[in-house]
């Protein structure tokens, strides 16, 4: 099953994923995680994504396009593939039909998680992410059991480099101003589904996994 899942920041996108990929059984594509490790790693993709980012503004559209070029024609997304955050710009999403229709392959959900602005703030600046897994937590929406560690490995949670306000304003900004084009795009080709982001995670994963089965 190939996935494309698009929210703004803070809709749930990560956390709905992590839940769909480990279900289905098929890589998680995150974007931004791509970049984050880049960052991690200090190389040159690192170093030049980390200057938008830390701004919260977009990654230029040609070097999105190329990692996930790069990343959708290898092995393992022979099996299915979850795209997370990408595409968010209408070049992206040509650029996505061109890259599918040049490895034979199609998407067969393209969902949006819709969540407002005040709710948007409110989950990303309680975000807490673990250093091991990458997990996504709450501080209140979803806190892990014991403060400050992950439920699942025992791993150090940390905020988010981007999750400051000021960038955090930056980021819904930047990201609003892009979504309702996309959105036209796919809405335009009749393929768009719109998935109620604002209840608890659960709910919400019952919602897409409805979907998905229906799909599939
Ligand atoms: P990216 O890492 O993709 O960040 P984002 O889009 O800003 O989205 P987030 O990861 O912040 O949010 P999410 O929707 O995954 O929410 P989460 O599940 O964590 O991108 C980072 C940067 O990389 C971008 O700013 C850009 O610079 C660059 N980039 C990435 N992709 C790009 C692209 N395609 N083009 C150009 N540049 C790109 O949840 C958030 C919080 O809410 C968590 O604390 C969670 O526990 C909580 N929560 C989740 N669901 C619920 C719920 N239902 N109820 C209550 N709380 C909830
Ligand atoms: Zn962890």
């Amino acid at each position: 099953m190939n996935i494309v899942l698009m929210g703004l920041p803070g809709a749930g996108k990560g956390t709905q994923a992590d839940k769909i990929v480990e279900k289905y059984a098929i890589p998680h594509i995150s974007t931004g995680d791509m970049f984050r490790a880049a960052i991690s790693a200090g190389t040159e993709l690192g170093l030049e994504a980390k200057s938008y980012m830390d701004k919260g503004a977009l990654v230029p559209d040609e070097v999105t396009i190329g990692i996930v070029r790069e990343r959708l024609a290898q092995k393992d997304c022979e099996k299915g593939f979850l795209l997370d955050g990408f595409p968010r710009t209408v070049p992206q999403a040509e650029a996505l039909d061109s890259i599918l229709e040049e490895l034979g392959k199609k998407i067969d959900h393209t969902i949006n998680i819709q969540v407002e602005k005040d709710e948007l703030i409110a989950r990303l600046s309680g975000r807490r992410i673990c250093k091991t897994c990458g997990a996504s937590y709450h501080v209140i929406f979803n806190p892990p059991k014991v403060e400050g560690k992950c439920d699942k490995d025992g791993g150090e949670l940390y905020t988010r480099a981007d999750d400051n306000p000021e960038t955090v304003a930056n980021r819904l900004e930047v990201n609003m101003n892009q979504a309702q084009p996309l959105l036209d795009f796919y809405q335009a080709k009749g393929v768009l589904t719109n998935i109620d982001g604002q209840q608890d995670i659960e709910k919400v994963f019952a919602d897409l996994d409805a979907l998905l089965l229906q799909g599939s």
